[in-house]
This record gives structure tokens, sequence and C-alpha cells, in this order.
């Protein structure tokens, strides 16, 4: 099935690496491309997890799982301060997610990002073999390319950004947003979530850079010319499937029917992160009960929430948030029978995630802004065809252009039109759940990690062989 083997092995690098199995660990990078490496071998490069005195300097931390060879190192402390948890995601991820407000700029973090992309970038060539190609995955990154050129490999370099790519108008507020994206032109091929984040890229490089939009898929700045193009990420959807009609999931499923006694469960399915819209979700759910108060006693919500970024007061404040709101609507709303909120922080195998989806009448997916959103893939995957639930989700997911003739839209900031669409996904006939379900598997099935995967490294190949050189 990999037709580009023979022509050069795949070396990726991401912040995180693996595992490729069933782990209960949160994060859709790691699945999409868990889920795609697993079937086509190479080396998957990146940080540990830890932290050491050596930081990046350290050992190889090498695994095998099948045909990848899992290679990581540390961070030093201070390193893993200032780039992950300063730059990486007190700067970039609030920018990307259009939060300028809770974006926080400071020198030393964008010192500690050049560092660590320069050390990663050093590490990584170490490990490279003259025909590889090389795939260098989100916003941690995005100056890998530039590094790895200083080092002499002269290969093929792509780069996916899982994550979105705000208009330039954002962007620019960056400082030094400039030579970032020029940074980003050495890579060869890059690749966005949605054609709105490709055009917002290409339009930086235009307006604010005097580069030229060459033809649909190629932007040039100076002597470099590059493919940019949108190559939306998928799931293992046959996968998740099976696992959805495992006896574990229907072992499952059946015992949160009995612990429903009828009711309606609604489920989501997010990091606890602020970019989720997880308050705004809460705050519509109480909506629901107040406007439509048929639904008191009969709708449950259950918010899975892994905890995410937690050294972060933005994100320790968005916990307190969240935790007071659900007191306070339980507190209004709650009976002895009835709880209308559950939070869990835990994680959950993906065989238990896939069962809770597939007993939720309501998947509710209403991030403020998301790169794609796997959850809602997920849940339409793990539908039961002949009972299917229905999704309610964020025009502002990147999951949206392809769900949004089957799901509910909403806007995730305006609570009665969440409620709204709550009310009518729990009183939805049969008929039109199956409908709409239909309309939504298929891209489900159709974009896959597999497929997503195939396309851009068919595009990155061709760069090798000269199919498509890059020159205007
Ligand atoms: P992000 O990449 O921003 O976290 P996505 O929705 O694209 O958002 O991907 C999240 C992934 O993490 C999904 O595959 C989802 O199933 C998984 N996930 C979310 N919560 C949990 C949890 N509690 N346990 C295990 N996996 C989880
Ligand atoms: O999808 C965006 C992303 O940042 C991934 O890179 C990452 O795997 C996931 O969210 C979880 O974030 P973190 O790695 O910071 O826990």
């Amino acid at each position: 099935m990999d037709t580009n083997k023979e022509k050069g092995r795949l070396v990726v690098l991401s912040n995180r690496v693996g595992p490729l199995s069933d782990s209960g660990k949160a994060g859709g990078l790691a699945v999409g491309l868990g889920d795609a490496l697993r079937r086509r071998g190479g080396i998957w490069f990146g940080w540990s997890g830890k932290t050491s005195e050596q930081g990046t300097f350290s050992a190889f931390d090498r695994e095998t799982e099948g045909d990848v060879e899992l290679v990581r190192v540390d961070m030093t402390e201070q390193e893993n301060t200032d780039f992950y948890g300063g730059y990486a995601n007190t700067t970039l991820w609030p920018l990307m997610h259009y939060r300028l407000d809770l974006a926080g700029f400071e020198r030393r973090f964008e010192a500690a990002y050049r560092h660590i992309n320069q050390r990663m970038a050093a590490r990584l060539s170490t490990l490279l073999e003259e025909d590889d190609v090389v795939w260098v995955h989100d916003y941690h990154y995005l100056l890998v390319g530039h590094e790895l050129r200083e080092t002499g490999f002269k290969g093929p370099i792509g780069f996916f950004l899982h994550i979105p790519f705000p208009p330039p108008e954002i962007f620019a507020a960056l400082p030094n947003a400039n030579s970032i994206v020029r940074g980003m032109v050495d890579y060869d091929v890059i690749g966005f979530q949605t054609e709105r984040d490709c055009r917002n890229f290409c339009r930086y490089i235009t307006d604010e850079l005097g580069g030229e939009q060459v033809d649909e898929a190629r932007v040039r700045l100076g002597d470099r010319t590059i493919i940019a193009k949108a190559y939306p990420i998928g799931i293992d959807a046959e996968g998740f499937e099976k696992l959805a009609r495992s006896a574990d999931a229907l072992a499952l499923r059946k015992k949160l029917y009995t612990m429903l006694e009828g009711r309606h469960q609604v489920v989501g399915v997010d990091r606890l992160d602020y970019s989720k819209g997880i308050p705004e979700r809460l705050r519509a759910f109480d909506e629901l009960l107040q406007t439509y108060p048929e639904n008191r006693g009969k709708v449950t919500l259950l918010q899975i929430a892994p905890l995410s970024r937690a050294e972060l007061e933005s994100y320790r404040d968005l916990r307190r948030e969240l935790e007071e709101l659900a007191g306070h609507i339980n507190g209004a709303f709650g009976t002895l029978e009835w709880t209308p909120i559950r939070i869990m922080t835990r994680g959950f195998t993906r065989r238990a995630l896939a069962g809770i989806c597939r007993a939720s009448r309501v998947g509710l997916v209403t991030p403020l802004r998301d790169g794609m959103n796997l959850v809602a893939k997920e849940y339409v995957a793990a539908q039961d065809p002949e009972n299917p639930g229905v999704l309610v989700l964020s025009r502002f997911a990147g999951a949206a252009r392809e769900l949004q003739a089957g799901a509910l839209m909403v806007n995730p900031h305006d609570p009665g039109d969440v409620a709204g669409a709550l009310q009518t996904a729990v009183t939805m006939p049969l008929a039109e759940r199956q409908r709409r379900f239909e309309t939504m598997r298929e891209p489900v099935f159709r974009t896959t990690a597999q497929s997503w995967c195939a396309d851009f490294l068919a595009e990155l190949y061709a760069f090798r062989a000269g199919d498509r050189s890059g020159a205007a």
C-alpha cells in the first residue's frame, strides 16, 4: 500500500512522539500521526517528555514499535519552561488561535524557541541518511526546516501545521513575525488543515512580505517557490468504528445506558484548553435547561476534559472557571436522582472513548477556534448507523468544512444558538438522524489519517523525484 517507501525513508519530527499503542493519552497530533506512521514505518523523533541536565544534548532514547523507530531526547528544565511553556504555548498557541488577549511575548521565550529549533535540527541531522525525506510537525518547530538546511541536508523537507494559521493582521502582532515566516519558506511543502489557514499564510507572504502567489498551490518569496496547500487530517475511521463495535465498548455502552435510566447523554471530549470553548458550552447547557425546562432530569452533559499544560496560569484559571460553573449549574438544577453535568479529567483508552461516543445521543464539539478537531470525526465514526446520535459542531472548527452538511452547525459564542441546537438534537426523529449521519460518514471515511498522510507525502516525494521542482 505504500508506494513511496522505496523512494526513501520517512523521518518525522514532532514535539511529542508516540506512543503508537492505545495509551489513553490525549492529543490530535499523536493520534493522527500515530495512525498514519504505524502503517508506513520510519523514524519518529522528538522530545522525551522528560527534563534532565543535558537537555537536548542527552543520549537518544530509542524504542521500536513495529516498523517505526521512536527516538527521543530530553530538554533541560529551563528549555522546557521557555520553549514549551513559553514561546510554544504562551506566545504561539494563543496567537494562532486568534487570542491576542492571552498571548505573552517575551524575548527569552523567542530565544529559547530559536535555540530548541536549532538543537533539534542538529540532533535530527545525525539520524539522517542521504535519501531520507523529512516531515516536521506543528507550531513547535516552524524553523526546523531552515535550521536543517544550515546543516547541509538537501533532501525534501515538509511541514504540517496542526493548528490554525490566523489572518496576517493577527500574525503580524508577533514580534519578528517576518523572520519566522521567512524561515518557514525553507520547507518545500507546507500543509494546513484548511484552505482558510493556507490562504492566511499565503496572504502573509504576499501582503506583508511582498511575495507572490504563483498558482493555486505555489507561493514564491525571493528565490524560494514552495507548495502551500490544505491537507485536512482525518482519523483511522475503520479502526475507530471497529472499536466502537467491540465487545468491551458495547458492554460499556450497556452500563452507561443503565446508569442513564432513559436520559439522553450529551458528550464533550476535549483537552482542558481555552480554545475548546468548554465554559461557553456549559453556559449553553445552562441555557438549554432554562429555556427548555422539559430537559431537566432528562439530559446529562458528560464533559471529558483531560488536564493540559497545567503549568500555565491561563490553563489553571480555566480549570477553576469550569469547576465553578459546573458547581453552580449542578447546584441550581440537580436533584437527588440527576446530576446535570459530570466532568472527568482522566485519560481513557480509545476503546472506552469509542464506547462513550456510541452511547451518547449528542456529540457537542464547540471550539472557539480549532485546527481540525478529531473528536468530531471520532464521534461520527463511533455511531450506530441504525440509531445514530447527532453532532453539534462549531463553525470555527476545521472539521466544519467537511461535516457541515450533516452536523447542526453553531456559533459557540452564542449560548442561545447552541442551546437551540441541543434541543433540536435531543428531539430529532430517527430518519433525520440517519440521514445526517450518512452525510457525515462519507467524508470521515474518505479523508482518513492514512489518506492525509499519503496525500501529503505524495507531494513531498514528488519534490525529490523532480516531478514538482517548485520552480515557477
Ligand atoms: P487537540 O489536538 O487540540 O487535543 P483533537 O480533537 O484534534 O484536539 O484531538 C484530541 C485527541 O485526543 C482525540 O483523538 C481524542 O479522542 C483524544 N482524547 C481527548 N480526551 C481524551 C482522554 N480523556 N483520554 C484519551 N484520549 C483523549
Ligand atoms: O494538535 C495540537 C497539539 O498541540 C498537538 O501538537 C499536541 O499533541 C496536542 O495539541 C496536545 O498538546 P500538548 O502536546 O501541549 O499536550
